[in-house]
């Protein structure tokens, strides 16, 4: 079975307590406190693995992480480690990779509305690739180059137009959408960048068609689109155009209900559409993120109280919810979860897991089949290595959890947990409203 089908990190054991990397999962909510992030190393490592192994006929692949997924400073050293390369969306993401020592050729700055200092910091950092979005950002990032003296590679992101079967707020390749550039507007930003814009190099097409997608065939429509796009424009504009990135996306199992293809198969829908046409794209982007990570990753909550409604379900409550992990309220996202330390039981109930926060949508599980649960049992909730942490807020002004990470029996703690300290460190009672000096 390939990693990104399993629900669970593949160096799971389950014995009276779930393990992890060698770690009884219950020692580690007692030790770091939950919740908590924790991430299995060996199966992050092996993902990426198997990425590389699955596209190692293709020689001109860069791997590009995509870092919203989930981004800290080990993180990205590991994923620099595994030889891959960086999509990134922010300051802050560019400043996380840059300072954990990636080479920033192999960053690609991606984004719909880039700001003039990000572009500023984006440039003086040298990243490698720039995804140009828009027409405004074309004469901005021109303006900025050109300030600075210097000729930035790029690629254009465009709507390929097709519409894949994921939630609608993570579908972004249909036609309209707030990202790139319209197949109609393709020949009107060429010609200003050939004619007019002297400190861009265009070396290729940019698209992500969306995410958690489950059909190779939105993969294969979309590289046969822009296969062919690439082919148009060099030909009407005597261009040499030779690089396609074609964005990340692949789905992950979160449930039984999940069936995402393989990286195999994704790899073998891309070939396949690169083969049809026999042209030599000589570079292909590919930039995961949830398929990288989101397997990797559980999270730790305490129980705490329940509450049976009358003749209704039965509420188990967490420590955590909807400001550690925003997708079941956000898209009606499913998890599976387990009770660490309950592994063998048999005695189990219907439960709806609720989060602490203050708002009825902050249910983190809906009616799930589950040893009896206590208060002081520790939850582990399953697949939440993505889109988690990256979301994470504040919300009710709740300190974010720390996050370990695990290997070999051993945890080392990659994020501190926030400290009451930390929630008000950027907060300024301005002089007049002071009650103490
Ligand atoms: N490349 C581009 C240009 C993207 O916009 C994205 C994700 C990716 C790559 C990575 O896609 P992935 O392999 O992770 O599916 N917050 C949502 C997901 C939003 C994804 C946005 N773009 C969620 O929690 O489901």
């Amino acid at each position: 079975m390939s990693i990104n089908q399993s629900i669970k990190p593949y160096t799971l054991e389950e014995k009276e307590h779930l393990f992890l990397g060698g770690c009884d999962l219950v020692d580690l909510a007692k030790k770091y406190g939950t919740p908590l992030y924790v991430i299995d190393e060996a199966t992050l490592r092996g993902i990426c693995r198997e990425y590389k192994k699955a596209f190692k006929d293709y020689k001109n692949i860069h791997m590009m992480y995509a870092s919203k997924a989930l981004c800290t400073s080990a993180i990205t050293r590991i994923l620099d480690e595994e030889g891959f390369g960086f999509d990134t969306v922010s300051a802050g993401e560019i400043y996380t990779v840059y300072k954990s020592g990636v080479d920033m050729s192999h960053v690609l700055f991606n984004g719909n509305n880039k700001s003039t200092s990000e572009i500023n910091l984006a440039i003086d950092f040298k990243v490698g690739r720039f995804s140009v979005d828009n027409f405004y950002e074309a004469e901005l990032l021109n303006k900025i180059a050109s300030e600075k003296g210097v000729r930035v590679d790029i690629l254009l992101r465009v709507t390929p137009g097709i519409e894949c079967h994921t939630h609608d707020y993570i579908q972004t390749g249909q036609i309209d959408s707030k990202f790139g550039f319209d197949l109609s507007q393709v020949d009107d930003i060429v010609t200003l960048i050939k004619d007019n814009y002297k400190n861009l190099n265009l070396k290729g097409l940019h698209a992500h068609i969306g995410s958690q997608i489950f059909e190779l065939k939105s993969y294969y429509d979309e590289v046969d689109i822009l296969v062919k796009e690439i082919a148009r424009i060099n030909g009407k504009f005597g261009l040499n155009l030779d690089e396609m990135n074609i964005g990340g996306g692949l789905g992950v199992k979160y449930t039984d209900n999940d069936a995402p293809p393989s990286v195999n198969e994704l790899a073998k829908a891309v070939t396949d559409a690169m083969e049809k046409y026999a042209v030599e794209i000589p570079t292909i982007y590919i930039e995961p993120g949830r398929s990288i990570v989101s397997t990797a990753g559980v999270t730790l909550y305490t129980v705490g109280s329940s509450k049976q409604v009358p003749n209704g379900r039965k509420y188990v409550a967490v420590d955590g919810g909807m400001a550690d992990n925003p997708r079941p309220s956000m898209y009606q996202a499913e998890y599976f979860a387990e009770v660490a330390n309950k592994v063998k039981s048999k005695d189990k109930e219907s439960v709806t897991i609720a989060g602490r926060y203050c708002e009825s949508g902050d249910i983190l599980i809906e009616n799930v089949e589950l040893p009896i649960m206590k208060a002081g049992d520790v939850l582990c909730v399953y697949n939440t290595g993505a889109y988690n942490y990256s979301m994470a807020s504040n919300y009710n002004r709740v300190e974010k959890p720390a996050m370990v990470l695990v290997n070999n029996s051993h945890s080392d703690i990659i994020v501190y947990r926030e400290t009451l300290d930390n929630l008000i460190s950027h907060d300024n009672i301005p002089d007049r409203l002071r009650k103490y000096d």
